[in-house]
């Protein structure tokens, strides 16, 4: 998610969950290929498994950034056909490329060449503005499965591409999970993956039914702790951290060394700012790290002095 998943946001939620599939933030294939490449690439190794999202509408590029973010070692490459910002549509990508199915299966081709031994997946909508949403999510499905994808992530909403803003598109176009499950039905050799509106992890499980996952994006964002039920709840595995508490300490080490590497405080601590939401010290928490951590020269003791206002309680594990 833009301006949400870098690489500090993904790193604490390894401190959350081992196994969720973590997603970077939507990057242009041609700013994978002419930008700052370590900037924008570099990610640490305690995030895998994770995807580097492309964006662009050019066979050629796309080849060439995903053969990049192969080589820079994500475990998956998965191309945006669901982002409807103004700046995306004028780059001719993004959701308004379900109007362009078959290019879409072009620019999947082409990432799998310059990926061979990566996923190559697809995270679309079910259409946009008067497209029946039926004919345009089978048919973009339709013509990327015959080129050889098999994982779409589904944000089963349409986007009205104009009229509202990136917000309101994901709000309020109405959801439609029962025609993602239709679609596993009539392509059960897929794997599709449920996105939009998902609270949390009991929602996300009680509406998956047969499909093969869930993505939740502003849930996890806003609710991190959420994360912590992942590995018991849907692998079977113990959680990293023992509580929201212990996800902290586990990443102060973390914290102090991207601090000694010039990293300001406040672009972790941003991303922490929901952990305790609705447990008692949660807002001394958030508003010590809004108005501390973005002091010049704030060091890892605003973390410290933010956790003080947490007591261990029972209701800290989740
Ligand atoms: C701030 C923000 C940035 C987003 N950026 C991206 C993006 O870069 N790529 C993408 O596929 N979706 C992006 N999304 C959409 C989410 O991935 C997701 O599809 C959408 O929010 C619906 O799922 P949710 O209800 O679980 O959040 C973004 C959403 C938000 C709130």
């Amino acid at each position: 998610m833009m301006d949400w998943t870098d690489r500090h946001c993904r790193a604490f939620h390894r401190q959350l969950t081992r196994r969720a599939l973590l997603y970077t933030e939507m990057l242009t294939a041609d700013a994978v290929i002419h930008g700052a490449r370590e900037r924008l690439l570099s990610f640490d190794p305690c995030e895998h498994p994770v995807a580097l999202q492309l964006g662009g509408s050019d066979p050629q590029k796309m080849r060439e950034a995903a053969r990049i973010g192969a080589e820079r070692g994500y475990d998956e490459i998965n191309l945006n056909i669901g982002c409807p910002s103004d700046r995306v549509q004028s780059g001719r990508f993004g959701a308004c490329l379900m109007r362009e199915p078959e290019l879409v299966a072009t620019l999947w081709s082409a990432a799998q060449d310059g990926a061979p031994n990566s996923p190559v997946t697809i995270k679309c909508r079910i259409g946009v503005d008067d497209q029946p949403p039926r004919d345009s999510l089978f048919a973009l499905v339709d013509w990327c499965a015959r080129a050889g994808c098999e994982i779409f992530i589904v944000h089963a909403r349409k986007a009205w591409l104009s009229g509202l803003s990136p917000k309101e598109n994901r709000d309020v176009p109405p959801l439609d999970y029962q025609l993602v499950r239709e679609l596993k039905q009539m392509r059960p050799d897929l794997k599709v993956i449920l996105n939009g509106g998902l609270r949390d992890i009991e929602h996300g499980l009680s509406e998956q039914g047969e499909l093969d996952g869930i993505m939740l994006g502003r849930a996890a964002y806003q609710n991190p702790a959420l994360l912590l039920g992942v590995d018991p709840r849907i692998f079977n595995a113990p959680a990293p951290c023992a509580d929201r508490v212990a996800a902290v300490e586990a990443h102060m080490g973390t914290i102090e060394l991207a601090l000694r590497q010039g990293t300001p405080l406040h672009a972790m601590t941003r991303h922490m700012l929901g952990l305790f939401n609705g447990l008692p010290g949660g807002r001394a928490w958030r508003r010590t790290l809004s108005t501390d951590a973005v002091r010049p020269g704030a060091g890892a003791e605003v973390v410290l002095a933010a956790l003080s206002h947490l007591a261990r309680t029972p209701a800290l594990a989740e």
